[in-house]
Formats: structure tokens, sequence, C-alpha cells
């Protein structure tokens, strides 16, 4: 009998990606997967540690999964991703139970330390810095859910330092995958059905700086837009310091290039973003956000922000509520100031008492519910083009629009996978109820 795996991902879309070429690697190892981690004989927990809540969960989620080994006293567990790669050794003599610690740098290692482990011994592989061969982990393929959009990531690490943040601790410096390798695997993904590419990374819009032949972002978008059979493309996260008039002519030009752009602006106070050191200022952002709106009409925006940085006044915040006035994103991703060790903000003078963060949170989340109910009143009556993802009951069908709204609408399995022009019936902030009217292709 084949050798289950359980595997749980936390945090952002690069997370779920590597969890997804762990899925690969594990499969070429002749495991198969499983919803059940009590039948598991491998548990893998794929950490963040972005902010201080997924630190706890995980270390809860092993004091539950430990169990696994009164049963199958073989079963092995494992942990890796950034809080991994953040704590190190550490972690291990915090929660003995963990046979295999990794971090993102380590990814390809894997099989060799699942023997390791199954020869009895700690198997830790984290690096300071990424290997020379780390490359050598787009060798193996990825195994997906999702049968019609897949995420390629394009590069790893960051090279900002916003004084908040743990990533370049975690994932090191930007490190820009080559065109011909990113190129292969999307003509792979498109040969598999695949119709959404999702370029990924912590910075995307820095790809290509770090090349041999350095090259801009917007090519690797009309490089990717000729891939036959790449029907849509969408891309994450950007930093706005990056998003350069050549990227937002690309997006204006590439028909494929998805009507959505996800831009984290942080904080709207001048002050603020610079002890963020975010390099821009609210007015910088804000142009960029008009010459976007200008070039893409219809563009649909969301943005991430951060409440309660050190020595965040009242003042400050309204900045922050005036940019989400100005702007009307379609969504928004809050979220209290968490200080992460190591970090320079962690200890900064002026820590804002977490009273403060809930009540601003709150205020923030109050206006942008209003923001959104009125963007959503602008879909009624209006024809989408939707990409069909899933039958989510006989005869109901769910896609996305290219603004990157969910969509439900009626009709049978035969559009899975098609791009249909529907008409938006009924809309609210998370669903646009639909009725087909035609397929398109
Ligand atoms: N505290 C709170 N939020 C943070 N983020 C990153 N670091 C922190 C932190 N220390 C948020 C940012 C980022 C998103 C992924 O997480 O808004 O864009
Ligand atoms: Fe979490 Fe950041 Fe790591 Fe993503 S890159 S998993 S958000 S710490």
């Amino acid at each position: 009998m084949s050798k289950k795996y359980f595997i749980k991902t936390f945090g952002c879309q690069m997370n779920f990606n590597d969890s997804e070429r762990i899925r690969g690697i594990l499969r070429t190892l002749g495991y198969e997967p499983t919803e059940n981690w009590e039948e598991a004989d491998l548990i893998l927990l794929n950490t963040c540690t972005i902010r201080e809540k997924p630190d706890q969960k995980v270390l809860s989620h092993i004091g539950e999964y430990k169990k696994i080994k009164e049963k199958n006293p073989n079963a092995l567990i494992g942990v890796c991703g950034c809080l991994a790669q953040r704590v190190g050794w550490e972690l291990v003599q915090k929660a003995p139970a963990v046979d295999i610690m990794f971090s993102s740098f380590n990814m390809h290692q894997l099989p060799e330390l699942i023997n390791q482990a199954q020869a009895g011994y700690k198997a830790v592989a984290i690096l300071d810095s990424p290997p020379e061969d780390e490359d050598k982990v787009w060798d193996f393929p990825t195994e997906r859910d999702n049968l019609y959009c897949a995420y390629v990531t394009i590069m790893k690490g960051c090279d900002k330092n916003c004084t908040y943040c743990v990533v370049p601790q975690t994932r090191g410096k930007e490190r820009s995958r080559s065109l011909e390798s990113i190129l292969e695997e999307v003509r792979r993904l498109v040969d598999d059905g695949v119709r959404e590419i999702h370029l990924l990374g912590q910075n995307v819009t820095a790809w290509g700086k770090d090349l041999e032949r350095p090259t801009p972002f917007s090519e690797l978008l009309y490089e990717i837009s000729k891939v036959p059979g790449v029907e849509r493309i969408r891309f994450t996260t950007g930093h706005p310091r990056d998003l350069t008039d050549d990227v937002i002519e690309a997006m204006a030009d590439i028909p494929q290039v998805c009507n959505a752009l996800h831009l984290p602006f942080q904080a709207g106070s001048n002050r603020i973003l610079e002890l963020m050191d975010r390099k821009y200022t609210k007015e910088f952002y804000l142009e960029r956000i008009q010459r976007l709106k200008e070039s893409v009409p219809g563009i649909a925006l969301s943005t991430d922000i951060i409440v309660g940085f050190p020595t965040e006044t009242e003042e400050d915040f309204e900045h922050t509520l005036d940019v989400v006035r100005e702007v009307e994103f379609e969504q928004i991703f809050s979220f209290k100031f968490s200080p992460r060790p190591g970090t320079p903000a962690a200890t900064m003078e002026g820590q804002v008492p977490d009273e403060v963060k809930t009540d601003r949170m709150k205020r923030l989340l109050d206006l942008q519910k209003g923001i959104m109910s009125k963007l959503a009143k602008r879909y009624e009556g209006t024809v989408q083009e939707i990409l069909v993802e899933e039958e989510r009951e006989e005869g109901v069908l769910i896609g996305r629009t290219t603004t990157n709204k969910w969509a439900t609408l009626k009709g049978g399995s035969e559009l899975l996978g098609k791009i249909v022009r529907a008409e938006v019936r009924e809309a609210s902030p998370f669903n646009l109820n639909c009725e087909l009217l035609e397929v398109v292709r």
C-alpha cells in the first residue's frame, strides 16, 4: 500500500504554490495525498510567520498532530516554510515531535530529508541564504487542485527591507527565475488544460533585474501572452515603486492580462511610510493609481493596509482612510501591526496599544464595507467574461471575472474550463449572480 501524506498550508499564495511543488515531490516519491491527518504517514505544516498569530497556530497544530505517533510510531511530522526558516532548531527543541524541518531554500532536499528521518535522525535543513542548486526545485512538477488556474512562481525573496517585514529574513534576497524556465512551465501547464496563469513573487514587478540579461517584467508579460492557449494572466504582489509606466502599458496592451491589480499601500501618512521605509509617498501612490485607472479602464484594485504602526496618530490614520476613500478598492486586506522579531519596527518607540489598533481596524472595515456595496452595484446589468472553474453542485457553476470577482451561474459540467459571457443579475460584494449568454472560447 502506498504511503500517505497530509499537508497544511498557512500564509500567502507563494506558500500555497510551494506546497503544490512539495506535493509534486511527494508524488514522485510514491506518496498519496489524504485529507485526514490521522491516516497519514507524513504530516507537513508549511508555515508562515508574517504576523504573530500564524506562529501560534502552528505550535498548537503540532500539539494536535503529534498524537499520530501513538497509533503509527513510524509517522513523521515535518515543518517547513517561513516559521521554520525564522526559528530554526529552536522550533525542534520546543516541539520535539518534529522530525523534519526545512526552509523554502531547501525544498528540493525533501527526498533526502525523508530518508534521514526514516532512519531515525532529526532531519533539519535550514540555510541562512539560498543554496546554489535551489533552481533544481523547478524540475519537480506541481500538483494542483484547480485544473484551469495555476500559480507560477517567477521570483523569490525581496530586497525592499520594509521595516515591519520578516520576509527578507525568511525568503532571502531577490532571485528571478529564468525566462526559459518560466515559459517552459507555462507551456507544460497549458498542455495540461490550464487557461489562467497567475505569476507569483514577493515583489513580482521587480522580476528580471538580476538576470544575466536584465529583462523588464513587462517583457515577461508579453512573452507569456504569446504562449498559445494562455487565456488569462494575473500577477501578485507588486510594489508601487516598481509599477513603472511600461508595466501599466503592457497591462493595457495585452488582452490576456486581467483587469485587476493587488497593490499594497500599507499606510496613507507620509511620515509613517517613511518610518516603514516604503520609499514612496501617498501622492506617488495615488498618481500610480490614477495612471492605472486611465490606462486600464474598469480595473479592479485591491490592497494591503497595516494599522497601528509604531507612533501612528489619529491624524496619520486619517490619511489611510483618505486613500481608501479616494481609490475605492474592491477589496482590502488590513492587518494590525504585529512586531516581528529581528525587524527594526519591532523595537521602535511609540508602539500603539491593541485597543487603538482594534478601533482603527474596525473604522477602516466599516468604511470599506460601504465602498464594496457601492462597487458591487455597478456590476448589476453588465455583461462579464467568466472563466468557469468549478461545479459547486449539479448545474451550478462558479468562476471568476477578469476583475477577480466570484460569479455563480447555471450550466452543465461541459462548461468547465470555458470562458463564457454572462449577464449579472444580482451583485453582492462577494458574489455575482449571473445568467449565461454564450460560450466565448
Ligand atoms: N504586521 C502586520 N502586518 C504585516 N504585514 C507584513 N508584515 C506585517 C507586520 N509585521 C502585512 C502587509 C503585507 C501583508 C502580506 O502582510 O500588509 O502586505
Ligand atoms: Fe507568510 Fe511572508 Fe512567508 Fe508568505 S512569504 S508565508 S506571507 S512570511
